[in-house]
């Protein structure tokens, strides 16, 4: 039987209720399919381990994350604790010490779920976002300087390399190439942005040519929010920098629904490091032990990550129980319906163990 070790690491917030939902649909996907075993392990990693020790990962923690080979994670941020502190404190430091470059963000409408856009069926929407991981605007470049005085400077410095944009074009292509309509629209801003952006649209132009087959053209970032929302049939797979693509996604899971069911995966392609899979809605203060979080997204999220493992039919198994299960309009309140967290559970792990 095949074994895959998983790091589980619920975090903060509305993470740990979501995760051991996840958990539950994945052992209820493993009991089914009964071709594969995940052997769990719990990561107590957060805001209250930062609190106590002041460290969100203990020294050698990256070391031991290593041997899983995938991790599922939850969210970290807390009240109390500045975002940008728990953020570079936890998150990024795996996507960045394990270069999962490549973070993809599926949107599409799930049976059941509602668009806010009026006369848009569920086939129209169905976008993939590339988002680029590891440099950009979230490149870690930067400082401050003369701080508190009237003289004061900070700089954020977005890091473009040639090496870096190469490889997020070559994966998105190659994502746009595995899909039914075979076209990419590359987000830049090269008329503001003169240096790094410019690379980033060379680049795009020469990798392009080592896919004849897949279409592509480009649009700038502002305009692209106006495409989505006017003319969504007309995206397929977008690649964007790694600030663009983090607006653009919460757009997408927005005119797809709801923040509640988007998932997505800090992806490392090469396969050298384990790579990330995680919810995108965050901590949720407001939501935390009402049982009434959606666990659709960490459902979806872990789809994403079987099929990562190289597990296409698990992975399939648990998207069909979820379409199912929307579909008969078992869902949580920021869907507009009246069930619990757990009485999504209970209703995709049927659907499930009925298949
Ligand atoms: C996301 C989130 C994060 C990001 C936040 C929590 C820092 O918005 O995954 O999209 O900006 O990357
Ligand atoms: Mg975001």
């Amino acid at each position: 039987m095949r074994e895959y070790h998983i790091a589980s690491i619920p975090g903060d917030g509305i993470g740990p209720e979501v995760i051991s939902a996840g958990l539950e649909v994945l052992d209820a996907v493993m009991a089914r399919s009964g071709e594969f075993k995940l052997a769990i392990e719990h990561y107590d990693w957060g805001s209250a381990r930062y609190r106590k020790t002041g460290e969100f990962i203990p020294a050698g923690g990256l070391e031991q994350l290593k041997q899983s080979d995938a991790i599922y994670f939850g969210a970290v941020g807390a009240a109390d604790i500045p975002d940008h502190i728990s953020l570079w404190g936890l998150r990024l430091p795996i996507c960045q010490g394990f270069d999962q470059y490549a973070n993809i963000r599926p949107a599409r409408i799930l049976p059941g779920v509602t668009s806010p856009l009026r006369n848009v069926e569920a086939g129209q929407l169905d976008w993939l976002i590339v988002r680029e991981n590891s440099e950009g605007e979230y490149a870690g470049h930067g400082g401050r300087a003369h701080r508190g005085m009237l003289e004061e400077v900070a700089t954020e410095t977005a890091i473009f390399t040639r090496r870096g944009v190469e490889r997020i074009m070559r994966f998105a292509f190659e994502q746009a190439r595995s899909r039914p309509r075979k076209h990419l629209t590359v987000v830049t801003k090269s008329n503001a942005q003169r240096y790094g952006l410019v690379l980033w649209d060379e680049v795009a132009a020469l990798v392009a040519r080592d896919f004849p087959d897949v279409t592509w053209d480009k649009e700038l970032v502002d305009a692209m929010t106006t495409r989505m929302v006017r003319s969504p049939a007309s995206i397929d797979t977008v690649v964007a920098t790694n600030l663009h693509a983090d607006i653009l996604s919460d757009l997408a899971a927005a005119l797809a629904g709801s923040l509640g069911i988007a998932p997505t995966g800090n992806v490392d392609p090469e396969r050298r490091f384990p790579s990330m899979f995680e919810p995108i809605h965050g901590s949720a203060f407001d939501l935390i032990g009402k049982g009434i979080a959606n666990p659709v997204a960490s459902f979806w999220t872990a789809s994403l990550m079987l099929e990562h493992l190289g597990e296409p039919h698990a992975a399939a198994l648990l998207m069909r129980a979820i379409e199912q299960v929307c579909g008969e309009g078992v869902v949580t309140p920021d869907l507009g319906g009246k069930a619990t967290t757990k009485e999504v559970v209970r209703a995709v792990c049927e659907a499930i163990g009925n298949a």
